[in-house]
């Protein structure tokens, strides 16, 4: 049975944490950091019975948008869960009253750059954190896309 749940409890922070990691090797989150996120942004974990197989981040807009990312482990790809997690958060930063969505894929996650242009996002920024050297993609979705 698949389910979505906010990140609140300890379990939760840490399934969240460890797919973030492994899906952005060049840029592993400590515990501490997931936990201040935990209360800035909207973080959810989707679940395939007791297995953590995916997560989602929501950041509240600035100037009306809003960061919308989604990640499934590749064992699980291709199953629907990318599209729920997604979905589930464009409609969380909605209601936050974000009108612009943009998200953040690493230049060599082949699956998550197919998956954003098939959603109407278009790269508008590339750019390399320091002591990095794969560079993080930009995307902004075209107006009016679903
Ligand atoms: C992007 C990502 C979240 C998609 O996750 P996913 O669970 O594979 O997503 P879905 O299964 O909902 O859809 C993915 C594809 O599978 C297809 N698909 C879905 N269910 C399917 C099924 N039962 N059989 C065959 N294909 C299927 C979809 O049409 C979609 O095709 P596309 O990528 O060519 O557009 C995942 O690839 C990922 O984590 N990538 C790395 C992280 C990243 O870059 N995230 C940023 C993107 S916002």
């Amino acid at each position: 049975m698949q389910r979505y749940e906010q990140v609140k409890s300890e379990a939760a922070l840490r399934d969240w944490r460890e797919i973030h990691n492994l899906i952005i090797p060049t840029a592993p989150l400590s515990a501490e950091e997931v936990e201040e996120r935990a209360i800035r942004h909207h973080l959810e974990v989707a679940y395939l019975g007791d297995v953590a197989v995916g997560n989602s981040t929501v950041r509240p807009p600035a100037e009306g948008t809003s960061v919308v990312i989604a990640r499934v482990l590749p064992a699980y790809r291709r199953r629907g869960f990318g599209e729920q997690l997604y979905r589930r958060a464009v409609e969380h930063a909605r209601a936050w009253g974000a009108n612009t969505i943009e998200t953040i894929v690493l230049e060599s996650n082949d699956d998550g750059l197919r998956f954003a242009v098939r959603h109407g996002f278009v790269e508008v920024e590339r750019y390399v954190l320091p002591g990095d050297t794969v560079p993080f993609i930009e995307l902004r979705r075209a107006p009016g896309r679903a």
